[in-house]
C-alpha cells in the first residue's frame, strides 16, 4: 500500500539540494518510494496531510547505555554541588544491574526506548557495560538484542573490583567476548584515566576486530588522551565524547572515516567543556550528535535537547545539528538505509509541530514531536510506552 504524506512545509532530506518546501513523500511498505514537490505527487492508496508542518528523518541516537537498573540521583546532586564526575560511579549501576531480574532490565530498556520513540528517535544504539562479568554481560547483550536497533559490547567499561587489569582483560578479550558475540554488532572501550589506558584499549579493539565486530571508542571525555588517535588507527566507526581535543586529534579525524560523536547532554550533566563540534566541522570531520542516555552522566533520551544545545551553545547551525543527529548518527553506525529521506531509504519520519526545523532551537525545551513513522508505520505516541 502506498501512502502519500503531503502538505509538508519544510522537508529535511539530508540529500543534495537542501530542504524542500511544500513537499510530499510516498511511503510504500517499510521504505520511501518517492520524494518531491506536493504539486507533483503521484497517486497513492491513502493520503495524510501534515498541514504545513516540518518533516525530518527520525533521530539516529548512536550512543546510549540503557541496559541498567538502579538510580544515581544522589551522584547527580553531589555533582551539581561541586563534586567531579569520576569513572568509578559506573560501579554503582553495575551492582544494581547485576541484582536485577531479566524482566526488570527488559522493562527498563523498553520504557526508555519508548520514551525516545515518542520524541522522534527511530534508531537507537545501546550497550552492555553494566554487567562486567561473563554472565551479566551476556545477559545484557541478549536482552538488548531483543529490543534495540544496534547493540555494542562494552565489557571494557571499568575494571571491576577484585580483578587485576590483566586478568580482567583476559576475560574481556576471551570468554566474555565469545559469550556476547552472537548478540552484538559492535565493541567499544572506555579509553580514559580511571578506566583503560592506550595499551589496554588497543588490546580490546584488536580482539574485537579479530572476532569480526565493528569498533567504537569512548575517548577524550574527561581530559586529553589517546582515545581519538587509537580509534582512527583502528578504523573505528566512531569515537565518542571528544570533549578534549588537540589540533592533532582533529587533523587525524579529518583524514579518517571515523565519525566524531559529540554528546552535549553529557558534557552539561558532568560540567565538562562542550565538545568542540564547530572546530570539528570546520576541519572537515564528520560529526554525529547522540544522547548518551545513561543513569550516570546523561540521563536524557531527548535528541531535541542535544540539537538545541549544539545550536545554542556549540555554534552549529540548525541544519548542521539536525544533520549530525540524523545522517551523522547513521554514519557513526555505518548505515546507509537510515538518516536521510530519499527513494529507497527506510521510512523513518519525524513530523514536528512547527513549520521548520529552526523551531528545535528557537523553542528549546518545548515538546515539538507531532508524529513519528517507523519503518513505514505511524507510531502511537500518545500512550506511555509505544515501541
Ligand atoms: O558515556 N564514559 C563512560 N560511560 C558512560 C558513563 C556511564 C556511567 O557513568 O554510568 C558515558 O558517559
Amino acid at each position: 500500500m502506498a501512502i502519500l504524506i503531503t502538505d509538508i512545509g519544510e522537508l529535511t532530506t539530508n540529500t543534495e539540494g537542501g530542504p524542500l518546501r511544500e513537499a510530499a513523500v510516498v511511503v510504500e511498505g517499510e521504505r520511501i518510494a518517492w520524494v518531491g514537490s506536493a504539486s507533483a505527487a503521484p497517486a497513492a492508496d491513502a493520503r495524510v496531510s501534515v498541514d504545513g508542518r516540518a518533516v525530518l528523518p527520525g533521530w539516529v541516537d548512536s550512543h546510549t547505555h540503557l541496559v541498567f537498573a538502579g538510580d544515581r540521583t544522589a551522584e547527580f546532586e553531589a555533582r551539581m554541588a561541586g563534586a567531579p564526575y569520576r569513572a568509578g560511579g559506573i560501579a554503582t549501576t553495575v551492582a544494581a544491574t547485576r541484582a536485577a531480574t531479566d524482566a526488570t532490565l527488559s522493562t527498563n530498556l523498553a520504557r526508555h526506548i519508548a520514551e525516545a520513540r515518542r520524541q522522534g528517535t527511530t534508531c537507537l544504539e545501546t550497550k552492555t557495560g553494566y554487567g562486567l562479568n561473563v554472565a551479566d554481560e551476556r545477559r545484557s547483550a541478549r536482552l538488548a538484542a531483543e529490543i534495540a536497533d544496534e547493540v555494542t559490547y562494552l565489557g571494557a567499561h571499568l575494571i571491576p573490583e577484585g580483578y587485576s587489569a590483566d586478568a580482567y582483560l583476559d576475560l574481556v578479550c576471551g570468554e566474555m567476548l565469545d559469550a556476547v558475540a552472537p548478540f552484538v554488532r559492535w565493541a567499544d572501550v572506555f579509553c580514559e584515566t580511571g578506566a583503560f589506558d592506550a595499551d589496554q584499549s588497543d588490546r580490546v579493539l584488536r580482539a574485537a576486530a579479530a572476532r569480526g565486530l565493528g569498533l567504537r571508542v569512548h575517548g577524550n571525555q574527561l581530559g586529553h588522551g589517546p582515545g581519538v588517535q587509537l580509534a582512527v588507527r583502528h578504523g573505528a566507526a566512531s569515537v565518542d565524547h571528544c570533549a578534549y581535543l588537540t589540533d592533532a586529534d582533529i587533523e587525524a579525524l579529518a583524514a579518517s572515516d571515523t565519525v566524531a560523536t559529540v554528546l552535549p547532554a553529557c558534557d552539561l550533566s558532568t560540567r565538562q567543556p562542550l565538545a568542540p563540534a564547530r572546530r570539528l566541522l570546520d576541519a572537515g570531520v564528520t560529526v554525529a550528535i547522540a544522547s548518551n542516555a545513561n543513569p550516570g552522566t546523561s540521563y536524557t533520551t531527548s535528541m531535541a535537547y542535544c540539537v538545541a544545545t549544539a545550536v545554542l551553545q556549540m555554534g552549529l547551525s540548525v541544519a548542521e545539528a539536525v544533520y549530525a543527529a540524523t545522517a551523522g548518527g547513521a554514519k557513526a553506525l555505518r548505515r546507509t538505509d537510515i538518516g536521510s529521506i530519499a527513494a529507497g531509504t527506510r521510512a523513518d519520519l519525524h513530523v514536528l509541530d512547527a513549520p521548520s526545523a529552526t523551531h528545535l532551537a528557537y523553542r528549546p525545551g518545548v515538546p515539538l514531536t507531532a508524529a513519528v513513522w517507523l519503518q513505514g508505520q505511524r507510531l502511537d505516541i500518545s500512550g506511555p510506552d509505544p515501541i
